[in-house]
């Protein structure tokens, strides 16, 4: 048995290394640039309908270990939990099972699986691995000799797909490995294809308390086979940035920010009396976005909300998330302008408060990435409508253009042209009369 694993520092050395010496790639680039706007375009995503595959009974009376295929496949995901002789030739991205010629007359077995939580999305799928899982038979199995035998099970996972973008990281990604993961206690490898060393460098912290052993490159591995006991094929999603505690295993996003905070050894957990803020002022975080989408009048807006009662800071999300997670831990109220710098609610202690601002003419589209989970996560929820007179739109098209009047007739010419319009070409002046309101209404719900 032969399982490697270097210690941490020496995993850092080396992906720290990788990061220094790669520059982007064309792929890369053209990826971030989809990044932005693919926070709001799951809507687009065309669900397939989940594919039967058989599953395999137990049988007792052989002494062969038979595979036992679970599909766990959801409108989200395609994931396949496999127990038995398991295979795994890395340089072809396929998986073997062993399944014996008798076996309930089945003597083939073969699909086809791109593991990434986001079913049927057609930006991505050239950005994502397939893996073949495919029955071998007892004839070609000299060539599937055990270069390494691992006891633990392997996780099979693609870390393209739309990797890179911060609420994608936490949607199509780390919630789905934890799901998957959680359960074995640290005692699983992690095989990854697509890989990103600044995705893994930039997560090292919630990996390495997910698994105790070094992470495979399966585009990087010797020309071998890996052989398990048993294999889980593709991530558990349940739903947009958020878990469904009904589902086996039962987790919550209580127990994912849980977790989370004890990754990243975080202090606060809840706001739970109004004597927290007997003698500081309740303290807000205004994300400042820099690319686009920004609040010209920020500086003024955060002025007005140091006056209504606020300690307020004014930071760009940066990429080290050990330092970004403490910092907006130490906040109760969170505030920007629909896009991935939201995501790090996450990292919010309960009870306190997100305020979404939604350009004009996107409150549709920008609503249910954050809503919905803003309530699973024990935060209260604010939303700020951008008019049409604090937006940079203002005079931008002909009077009476559409793109005033009926932005779902322009989200119909296709998302591309929604998202250059009203996503990436668009920066807000708060009105300071109307977002006063809001302001006070977070005090009185922080304060509550
Ligand atoms: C995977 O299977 C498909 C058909 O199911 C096949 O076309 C493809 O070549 C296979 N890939 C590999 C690497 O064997
Ligand atoms: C599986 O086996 C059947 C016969 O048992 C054969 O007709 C079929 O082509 C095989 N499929 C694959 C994918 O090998
Ligand atoms: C893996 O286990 C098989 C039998 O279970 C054995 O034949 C093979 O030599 C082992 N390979 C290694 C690299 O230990
Ligand atoms: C993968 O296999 C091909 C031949 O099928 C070989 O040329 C290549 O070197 C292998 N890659 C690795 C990393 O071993
Ligand atoms: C992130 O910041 C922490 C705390 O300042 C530091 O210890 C750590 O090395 C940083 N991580 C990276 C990858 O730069
Ligand atoms: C924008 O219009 C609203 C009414 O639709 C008004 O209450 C508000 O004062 C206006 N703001 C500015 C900055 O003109």
């Amino acid at each position: 048995m032969k399982i490697k694993m270097r210690n941490q520092q020496e995993r850092r050395i080396m992906e720290n290394g990788s990061i220094f010496s790669r520059s982007f790639g064309e792929r890369e680039l053209k990826k971030l640039g989809f990044g932005a706007l693919i926070i709001c375009c799951f809507m687009a995503f065309s669900f397939r309908t989940v594919s039967k595959q058989p599953t395999y009974a137990h049988t007792d009376h052989e002494n062969i270990v038979r595979p036992i295929i679970h599909n766990l496949s959801n409108s989200r995901s395609d994931v396949l939990e496999i127990n038995g002789d398991i295979r795994i030739h890395t340089n072809t991205s396929t998986i073997y099972i062993h399944l014996t010629t008798t076996f309930d007359g089945q003597t083939n077995y073969s699909t086809a699986i791109k593991p990434y939580a986001r079913k049927g999305d057609n930006f991505i799928k050239d950005y994502v691995t397939t893996w073949n899982i495919t029955s071998h038979s007892p004839e070609n199995s000299h060539a599937l000799n055990c270069g390494r035998n691992f006891t633990v099970p392997a996780v099979v996972f693609s870390i393209g797909g739309y990797s890179g973008n911060h609420f994608h990281d936490f949607t199509d990604l780390l919630i789905p490995l934890y799901l998957t993961s959680r359960q074995f206690n640290r005692q699983v490898i992690f095989l990854v294809s697509d890989k990103r060393s600044t995705w893994i460098s930039k997560y090292n912290l919630v990996l390495h308390k997910l698994s105790k052993y070094e992470i495979i490159d399966t585009n990087n591995e010797e020309n071998q086979v890996l052989c398990f006991p048993k294999t889980i094929v593709g991530l558990t999603s349940h739903k947009e940035f958020g878990i469904d505690p009904s589902i086996p295993p039962h987790y919550s996003m209580q127990d994912f920010r849980h977790f989370l905070r004890s990754t990243y050894s975080l202090e606060r957990e809840s706001v739970t009396s109004t004597s927290t803020y007997n003698n500081k002022k309740p303290r807000m975080l205004i994300v400042s976005r820099k690319k686009n989408r920004f609040i010209k009048n920020e500086i003024e807006v955060a002025e007005m909300a140091r006056k209504v009662g606020f300690d307020v800071v004014v930071e760009e999300m940066g990429l080290n998330l050990t330092v970004v997670a403490k910092l907006v831990n130490s906040f109760d109220v969170l505030m920007g302008v629909h896009g991935a710098g939201l995501t790090n609610m996450v990292f919010l202690p309960e009870n306190t408060v997100v305020i979404q601002i939604i350009p004009f003419g996107a409150d549709l589209w920008a609503k249910p990435y954050f809503t919905l989970p803003i309530k699973d996560m024990n935060l209260r929820y604010l939303e700020y409508k951008v008019g049409l007179n604090e937006s940079s739109l203002l005079g931008k098209y002909p009077v009476g253009s559409e793109v005033y009047s009926d932005p779902g007739a322009v989200y119909k010419k296709g998302f591309i042209h929604f998202h250059a319009v009203y996503l990436k070409n668009q920066d807000v002046t708060l009105d300071f009369v109307r977002f006063r309101e809001v302001l006070l209404k977070a005090l009185e719900l922080i304060q509550h």
